[in-house]
């Protein structure tokens, strides 16, 4: 099957790697063909609910094919929306949009442009175009930012952010997942709604009390514990999400790098032979990796002046 996705421009690296490195940790065989900068093809065999994960796609669609003449394509658009009551077609074209419109319409389709049942698109790359049936995927960032739950700090990571996290975990459902500065549980709840199951440790009884309210604000059952998650531990987990403390204004580049240099030897413990690990840093601060390779490292602009990186290590 080929989908045809709207990447964000967000940032130049960070959605293409979140989408593929979620397909491999999902064991799927793929191919990628980037049409231009946020515009791709992904042709699998996973089914639309799998893109439902991403935080940095914004749309998805089926991708019914490619022509000079997108009359020709109408046929198999039809195939896919008949059973639909309603569309609407979506084009930067409106001489394509009218067009297809008119055609799917003498198919015996109503048109209903404020609120159809399919979204026909249809969009120029270089010669052809290309016309996908838009999936609807909920994922709804916004209602869940942290001054909607029941337990607010202003610590906690926008759900978006939270999400590639976990995505760039590579964590399928079924796995558990540890934050051990959990905080409110910014990251948790992410992983919890993806299936995936999750353990927080934090050293505030106040934080780990919250983040235990917020998950199951959620529905999320999760195994939260006030825990210092620099003291040794043999805990055992499948990866490793998390936002350490750094950056306010009592806090040292000492006492950030005594932070990240003090849990990193316990997460290596912790995590199988190739676990991820994926940490959000200041990007100033030198951190000793130990055995950790490093996969990939984005630099994000959180606002105007301040940058935060993101390491994907591995064990
Ligand atoms: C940046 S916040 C995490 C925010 C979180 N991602 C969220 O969405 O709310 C870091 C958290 O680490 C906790 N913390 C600080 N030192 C710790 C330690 N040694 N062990 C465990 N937690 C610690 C703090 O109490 C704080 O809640």
């Amino acid at each position: 099957m080929k989908y045809l996705l709207r990447l964000s421009g967000e940032h130049p690296e960070l959605p293409y790697t979140e989408l593929t490195e979620l397909l491999e940790s999902c064991g799927l065989e793929y191919s990628v063909r980037r049409l231009e900068d946020l515009w791709i093809i992904v042709d699998t065999e996973c089914d639309a609910g799998v893109f439902a994960r991403l935080a940095y796609t914004l749309r998805v669609y089926e991708h019914v094919g490619e022509s000079r003449d997108y009359t020709t394509l109408v046929g198999d658009v039809y195939d896919i929306i008949s059973d639909s009551k309603t569309f609407r077609v979506s084009s930067e074209s409106d001489s394509a949009a009218k067009r297809l419109g008119e055609l799917l319409y003498e198919m015996g389709i109503q048109v209903n442009l404020k609120k159809p049942d399919a979204i026909v698109f249809c969009k120029k790359f270089g010669e052809d175009y290309h016309i996908g049936v838009e999936l609807r995927i909920e994922r709804d960032f916004e209602s869940r930012r942290p001054q909607f739950r029941p337990f607010f700090s202003p610590t906690s990571m926008h759900p978006k952010l939270a999400r590639a996290l976990v995505n760039l975990s590579g964590a399928c459902e079924g796995d558990l997942l540890l934050d051990p500065f959990c905080g409110t549980g910014g990251i948790l709840i992410e992983a919890g709604l993806c299936g995936v199951k999750v353990a927080g440790w934090d050293v505030s009884e106040v934080m780990a009390g919250g983040c235990g309210r917020n998950l199951a604000h959620y529905g999320i059952s999760g195994d939260i514990q006030v825990r210092d998650a620099l003291e040794k531990s043999d805990f055992k987990c499948d990866v490793i999400a998390t936002d350490p403390p750094y950056g306010r204004s009592s806090f040292t580049t000492d006492e950030t790098k005594k932070i990240f240099n003090g849990f990193i030897p316990n997460a290596h413990g912790m995590l199988p032979a190739g676990g991820r690990m994926v940490l959000m840093a200041p990007d100033d601060v030198e951190i000793d990796f130990r055995e950790f390779s490093v996969k990939h490292k984005f630099d994000v602009r959180m606002h105007k002046s301040l940058t935060r990186r993101i390491w994907i290590l591995e064990k």
